[in-house]
């Protein structure tokens, strides 16, 4: 069930999600965050920032689950999703290290896929962020992943590499081909889902989310069958729908 809430720009868009995630964490200080990367979500970690700072609102007791993480790339290299969470949001909370998780590429990646679930299983996600591929994926779970899956390694589509080689020199060779991602079974096991979506280059993938068939093609139509997705739009992403 959608509730879709409309504003004009990238800053509503922020301040309406900051609004819906403070009211998670100001009801249950011991909540766990399932956080994402990219652009659309970092004008809300910023917002969560600055209420910290400002309000004292305390992550001490906050647990938090990444969905995803590039293979190939050491966790000290800029674009790695492990520097983008501790530069972008991490750094300016009181959230404890240990109560970290973001998954976590490795020789054994099998093995790495199971240890995330593993610690994925004792917790259970009280909102879910989540941004969409312009190709409607979830995570990093591509057009044709089955909706069942747990946490897996993905080969990217060459549409997924393009829109991300604008944080590596705009060059798409130095995007990795893979990646470590939260499996859209484990997804939909969140309590809540707070979709953002901001710009034309999204208006396809929201449209395909909200009104399109259910299908493997648009990963994000899955979110048609959970019970509580809220989803904040700026006027450009939602002018499909
Ligand atoms: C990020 C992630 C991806 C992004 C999506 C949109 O952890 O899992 O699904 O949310 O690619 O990216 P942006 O927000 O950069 O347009």
């Amino acid at each position: 069930m959608f509730e879709i809430i409309k504003v004009a720009n990238y800053e509503e868009m922020s301040d309406k999600a900051f609004e819906v995630m403070k009211e998670v964490v100001a009801n249950n200080p011991k909540c766990v965050l399932g956080l994402a990367t990219g652009s659309s979500p970092i004008g809300m970690y910023q917002r969560m920032i600055k209420d910290h700072k400002e309000n004292g609102t305390s992550y001490a007791e906050v647990t938090t689950f990444n969905l995803d993480e590039y293979c190939g790339l050491p966790k000290s290299h800029p674009e790695s999703y492990y520097s983008f969470m501790h530069r972008n949001l991490f750094s300016g909370l009181d959230i404890k290290e240990e109560n970290v998780h973001i998954p976590e590429d490795g020789e054994d990646k099998e093995a790495k896929c199971k240890e995330y679930d593993a610690a994925m299983e004792e917790y259970s996600v009280d909102i879910q962020v989540l941004g969409i591929g312009s190709n409607g994926h979830i995570g990093f779970n591509e057009p044709g992943t089955p909706f069942d899956i747990k946490t897996h390694i993905v080969t990217l589509k060459e549409s997924t590499r393009k829109d991300n080689a604008r944080f590596f020199n705009d060059n798409i060779d130095e995007v990795p081909t893979h990646a470590i991602t939260m499996g859209i079974d484990t997804i939909m096991h969140a309590k809540k889902i707070l979709v953002v979506a901001s710009g034309a280059n999204k208006a396809d993938a929201v449209a395909a989310m909200i009104n399109g068939p259910k299908d493997v093609e648009c990963p994000a139509s899955v979110l048609q069958d959970h019970p509580n997705v809220v989803v904040v739009v700026d006027e450009a992403a939602a002018s499909k729908l």
